[in-house]
């Protein structure tokens, strides 16, 4: 048996598993929480909170929904993880994101996690934080180099720690072209090496493994390449504990392989998703307007020609089955039943004795 923890910053963290933000409100504080309280890194999504919230009745309380619904997340979460770690997953491509990033380090987040575009801003939005771990996701070696030479230069801070989301296996958003998804460069042997050598120069930042890790074998191998930890998010959809409603987690148990679909959202990205109704419709969500102007980019405000990514996973995480998008891992359909999150991560650290103490 290895002995095993993660030091993020100043957070410790006695699995080394940190579970992936899932928007919309699918990673809220009942799973961020429960992950933290069981010695993981608990997440919560920030992105549209405001939106599954009751403070969201019209389009204009669009935005302080999202403070607000966020803010009580966080300090739910803080209540349910009892000292374990609780982070805030902001999204750079989303319109309030210096809200969404001010918001939780006000109310006691211990770790901003932002990718979906270069989090150049970072150490800025946190700088009277300076105790917060800050942790890029990225999908190259030549962008976790850009962002430590900027915030060098500019914030004299590092990451805390670099997440690799690989594109061929993670769920929602993917940070690689359609065509490229499957390409061997992204592979975890091709990556995860490099990326261990390109930081050292800057200091000790530990990489983080993300995307098709579902048991403590895949934690190992990721481990044997360098990695101090993973990001696991499918594999914990079909917990008790997590935010979404148990239609949600059913479409992942009833899903087969073949289920599984790209979707081309209206952010310009590709994105992992079951192929449901709503994909094989011609995505309906479609409809006049905007919802909320949720997005710095945005093809179904800026051309009409698009659905409603919002409204689409607003619906999918509220049990809508006809007319949601399911965000999903290429291993969502390996879930075969409903655990709690306790089982899970006790599963998870099978062949490992947690450390307290992480060095
Ligand atoms: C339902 C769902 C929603 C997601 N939402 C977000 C998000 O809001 N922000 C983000 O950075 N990543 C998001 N992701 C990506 C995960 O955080 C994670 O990095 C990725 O799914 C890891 O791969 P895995 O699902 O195979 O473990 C989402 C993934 C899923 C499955």
């Amino acid at each position: 048996m290895e002995p095993f923890g993660l030091t993020i910053g100043k957070k410790k963290i006695r699995i080394p598993i940190i579970q992936g933000g899932m928007g919309i409100g699918v990673s809220r504080s009942g799973l961020a929480g429960a992950v933290a309280k069981n010695g993981g890194a608990g997440v919560i999504a920030s992105v549209a909170l405001g939106l599954i919230s009751p403070y969201f009745k019209k389009k204009s309380d669009y935005y302080e929904a999202n403070k607000l619904a966020l803010r009580d997340e966080v300090r739910k979460a803080r209540e349910i993880a009892g000292g374990g770690i609780i982070g805030v997953n902001c999204m750079v491509a989303i319109t309030d994101y210096e809200d969404m990033v001010r918001v939780s380090v006000e109310n006691g987040a211990d770790m901003i996690i932002s990718g979906a575009g270069l989090p150049t801003s970072l150490p800025a939005l946190t700088k009277g934080y300076p105790d917060v771990a800050l942790v890029p996701i990225v999908s190259s070696v030549k962008a976790a180099q850009v962002i430590i030479k900027k915030w060098e230069r500019s914030f004299s801070r590092i990451p805390d720690a670099i997440i690799y989301e690989h594109p061929k296996y993670a769920g929602g958003h993917l940070g690689a072209s359609h065509d490229e998804l499957e390409h061997p460069k992204y592979d975890y042997p091709a990556v995860i090496p490099d990326l261990v050598e390109a930081v050292k120069p800057f200091g000790n930042i530990p990489i983080i493994a993300a995307g098709g890790i579902w048991n403590a074998e895949d934690i190992k191998m990721a481990m044997a390449l360098g990695a101090s930890g993973v990001q696991m998010a499918s594999r914990f959809v079909c917990t008790y504990e997590c935010d979404a409603d148990i239609k949600f987690k059913e479409i992942y148990i009833s899903a087969g392989e073949e289920d599984l679909a790209i979707v081309h959202s209206p952010v310009g990205l590709p994105g992992r998703a079951i192929n449901t109704a709503f994909m094989k419709s011609g995505k309906k969500a479609k409809g006049k307007g905007c919802m909320a102007n949720c997005l710095k980019v945005c093809a179904k405000r800026d051309t009409g020609e698009d659905f409603c990514i919002a409204l689409a996973l607003k619906q999918a995480v509220t049990g809508d089955i006809k007319n949601g998008l399911f965000f999903a891992g290429s291993n969502a359909p390996r879930s075969s039943k409903l655990v709690s999150v306790a089982e899970l991560m006790e599963e998870l650290s099978e062949g490992f004795v947690p450390s307290h103490n992480p060095a």
